[in-house]
């Protein structure tokens, strides 16, 4: 890919809020659900961008634990396209390599939604070219407040010390245990801000924002924001000059 020549980092892991569908709908006199659905056809040229690059793991937030306080049509649609993008799409994430996990309380979705969700895990589990995790409802808070749960009842029943909580022991604990900490971070359509996504994990994660709105972000736009990402100096807390002769990185491999 001609992109990818000059792109001199590229992120291991890159975690989207893909905010800006609403509005793209509404500015063409749309109901937001369309915003949404075009959203996932931006969605998936992200992924398949993110595939050939060579991102390793990437993370969309498709709904916070608030946007249950949206209208409750707005929520059925979001719910509906979740479960069709599931069933349809299940076949090209085993041709792409996909492997899909969910992330979040996934107790409050609709019993068929869970078995969609759960089917396509199992069935993507081995593939190896790309994670791809969404997070759905999904919330920072309750991530952390769902891992110290955990650890206190190992605690209380004796399980565990409290002497070996660490951070990176902490870590473990969080729903994306397995994968490493973003790199970089998008959020599309203008505001600047994490709206509650991943509180922990995005501690020394490069933040790129970006007016575009959601269903016109493309693979363009996504080589801007790894090209931006990649002249920036991570430190860590080291000096520049520590980090030339003992770079330190805190993602996992
Ligand atoms: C934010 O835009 C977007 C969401 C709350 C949902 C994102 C969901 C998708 C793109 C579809 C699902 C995707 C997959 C991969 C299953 P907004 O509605 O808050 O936009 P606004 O700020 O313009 O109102």
């Amino acid at each position: 890919m001609e992109n990818q020549k000059e792109l001199a980092k590229v992120p291991h892991h890159i975690a989207i809020i893909m905010d800006g569908n609403g509005r793209w709908a509404e500015s063409r006199k749309q109901p937001r659900f369309y915003g949404h659905k075009v959203g996932v056809d931006a969605a998936e040229k992200v992924i398949r961008a993110c595939t050939r690059i060579g991102v390793k793991t990437l993370t969309l937030f498709a709904f916070s634990s608030e946007n249950w306080r949206r209208p409750s049509q707005e929520v059925d649609v979001l719910m509906g396209l979740f479960k069709t993008v599931l069933a349809s799409k299940i076949n090209q994430f085993q041709k792409q390599g996909i492997c899909f996990r969910a992330i979040g309380d996934r107790s409050k979705f609709s019993k068929p939604l869970q078995e969609e969700i759960n089917r396509a895990e199992i069935l993507t589990a081995n593939n190896q070219k790309i994670n791809l995790i969404i997070a759905a409802n999904y919330g920072g808070r309750w991530d952390i407040t769902q891992a110290a749960k955990k650890i206190a009842i190992s605690v209380k029943t004796n399980l565990i010390s409290p002497d070996i909580i660490t951070p990176e022991f902490f870590s473990k604990y969080l729903t994306t245990e397995q994968f490493p900490e973003p790199d970089l971070f998008i959020r599309t359509g203008g505001e600047k801000r994490i709206s509650n996504f991943l509180l922990w994990q995005l501690a020394y994660t490069e933040f790129y924002f970006t007016d575009t709105l959601w269903p016109d972000f493309n693979e363009s736009d996504l080589v801007l924001a790894i090209d931006n990402f990649s002249k920036r100096e991570r430190r860590f807390g080291q000096t520049s000059k520590q980090m030339e002769s003992e770079p330190t990185c805190l993602s996992k491999e």
